[in-house]
């Protein structure tokens, strides 16, 4: 049991709530659900704001994953992850001698992978939507137009990457630069004329407004003047696609999570079923006993992951082996208490040091249809390459592919043929859009950025409040740690792990690796009465509104 002096709830919605990464993106997908819009229209509306006023993840460039589930029961799936390029092949980041030239996966327009989110929110709006696709996409071009209040962390972060965005521009990507060098500071005005611009040709034009015409020939010349491959039939042929998420049980609840070409879901299952047969409240929430198991757990599911997982319009995941009891079981079956497993058979990965700015938000309408949606440009503001004269961000998600079978991308996560790369297949993510239910109601939404540690801060999200009888709020505040395998590491937030529990891991055998916070968590959980408390992650500028 999770002990805490007082106890803190996030803000409690009789009739939505609306989660998300900046305090805008909440605001516009509040209006629209109190204007009679439904979940689904406050989803399409918050990527669309989050692409205007949290460019480090927002996006109409990148791509992500939409996990829903109707007041009905009925649940499902959006894949509008990015996919490589027609001209894209298997060696095209190593040079004539086989070694991996330095980030070129990573930074540039060679970074970039088709973009998915604008088809997948048409998608979304014309399969599930209630109010007319303009009024929903219109808060956003407002407020390109009128200018985003800068955030004292998005200006520190703009300062930080002025140089990145120099060096991989062809172009001065304003306004997200300053021609003279005075640095952002928070309440500065950004105005975005050119993405307000290019949200007008969506809203006006739908799919074309995007994928032909201007914002496509925009978007190839950049290509061409930046040495990127992204053409025009790239940008015709780019289709997000409906698919079935996976789920499972932990405890009586039901797990409903992203399939390929996500990892999160798999592993997340994986992770929960490994530690369902032990009394974790009872164990205590990080107790050093607590920690091992997980950290065990984590680390054969991020082994596999490396192993088989992949893209599975291209390769045969076998996901019912991966999900199998019995299989999980004889995963656990060397685990023991009394000393720290070993990750050393195979070669080292490194750990990055890049932000891992994907975003997460998590909407319930008065109905009851919950959105649980991830979407990234991949790390901070993506390859940095802004398509000039259209105002928007490339992302950098080629390097999540495994660009040289056991070379490590920017996250420190190794991976083999399974996510090689091909023309038109998607690169694996760890994206971990979640939806829990308890005795077929909804019970959770929940999910966030952080690159390889997605799936363990979901996992330590949910465990928080299954087991630890967190809030929302409490649970997504919860200090975090995280292992994935490769590197052999437990890494740990600063105020995770006490001091003692570190001490006795490093005993059993465990490195402990301090480092940065990890995650920002959007929950939203159902209480008993069937009030709805919102519980947005305070290490950044998360703001959850319900009413
Ligand atoms: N780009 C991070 C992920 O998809 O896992």
């Amino acid at each position: 049991m999770f002990v805490q002096a007082q106890t803190q709830r996030g803000p409690i919605g009789k009739n939505g709530m609306v989660v998300t990464a900046h305090p805008d993106a909440s605001k516009i997908g509040l209006e629209i659900l109190k204007k009679g819009g439904n979940a689904y229209d406050a989803a399409v509306a918050v990527q669309f704001a989050l692409a205007v006023c949290y460019p480090a993840a927002g996006n109409i460039g990148g791509g992500g994953f939409m996990v829903y589930r109707h007041a009905d029961g009925t649940i499902g799936a959006l894949d509008y992850r990015e996919k490589a390029p027609a001209k894209a092949h298997r060696d095209m980041y190593l040079d004539k001698g086989g070694k991996v030239i330095k980030n070129l996966s990573r930074y540039g327009h060679l970074a970039a992978g088709v973009p998915g989110a604008v088809d997948a929110m048409l998608k979304v709006h014309q399969r599930f939507g209630k109010l007319p696709f303009k009024e929903v996409i219109q808060p956003s071009i407002d407020l390109a137009a009128r200018g985003v209040v800068l955030t004292d962390k998005e200006a520190q972060r703009l300062n930080k990457s002025r140089n990145a965005f120099f060096d991989h521009n062809t172009q001065p990507p304003y306004p997200l630069v300053r021609n003279d060098k005075t640095p952002f500071k928070k309440g500065d005005v950004t105005i975005y004329t050119d993405l307000a611009k290019t949200l007008e040709r969506i809203r006006d034009k739908g799919r074309d407004g995007f994928y032909a015409g201007k914002t496509a020939d925009l978007i190839v010349k950049e290509m061409k003047a930046g040495g990127g491959i992204i053409s025009k039939e790239d940008l015709q042929n780019y289709s997000a696609v409906w698919r079935i998420p996976v789920a499972g049980t932990y405890k009586g609840y039901r797990i409903i999570s992203m399939c390929p070409p996500s990892a999160g879901g798999i592993v997340l299952l994986q992770m929960l079923k490994m530690v369902e047969p032990y009394d974790l409240s009872k164990m205590g929430w990080q107790t050093p006993k607590t920690v091992q198991l997980m950290v065990e757990a984590e680390r054969r599911s991020y082994a596999d992951r490396a192993k088989y997982l992949g893209d599975s319009d291209f390769y045969p995941v076998p996901l019912h082996n991966l999900l199998d009891s019995a299989y999980l079981k004889q995963r656990m079956k060397d685990f023991s208490f009394d000393k720290a497993g070993s990750s050393t058979k195979t070669k080292e990965g490194k750990w990055g040091s890049h932000s891992e700015e994907t975003t997460h938000f998590s909407i319930v309408d008065k109905a009851g249809n919950a959105v649980s949606i991830t979407t990234t440009l991949n790390s901070g503001y993506g390859s940095y390459v802004m398509v000039s004269g259209a105002g928007f961000l490339l992302n950098n998600e080629m390097d999540d592919f495994s660009v040289k079978p056991g070379v490590p991308n920017i996250y420190g996560l190794v991976g083999n043929e399974a996510n090689s790369i091909a023309p038109g297949k998607r690169m694996l993510s760890s994206m971990t859009p979640t939806i829990i239910e308890k005795n077929g109601k909804l019970k959770m939404v929940v999910g966030t950025p952080g690159g390889s540690t997605i799936t363990t801060s979901v996992f330590q999200t949910i465990l928080n409040v299954l087991e630890h009888n967190m809030t929302m709020q409490e649970a997504v505040n919860a200090p975090r740690f995280h292992h994935q395998w490769l590197p052999d590491e437990v890494f740990v937030e600063n105020k995770a792990l006490s001091q003692k529990t570190r001490q006795i891991l490093r005993k059993l055998g465990y490195m402990i690796r301090p480092r940065s916070p990890i995650g920002r968590v959007e929950g939203i959980l159902v209480l008993p009465q069937g009030k709805l408390e919102g519980g947005a992650d305070r290490r950044g500028d998360d703001t959850a509104l319900g009413y």
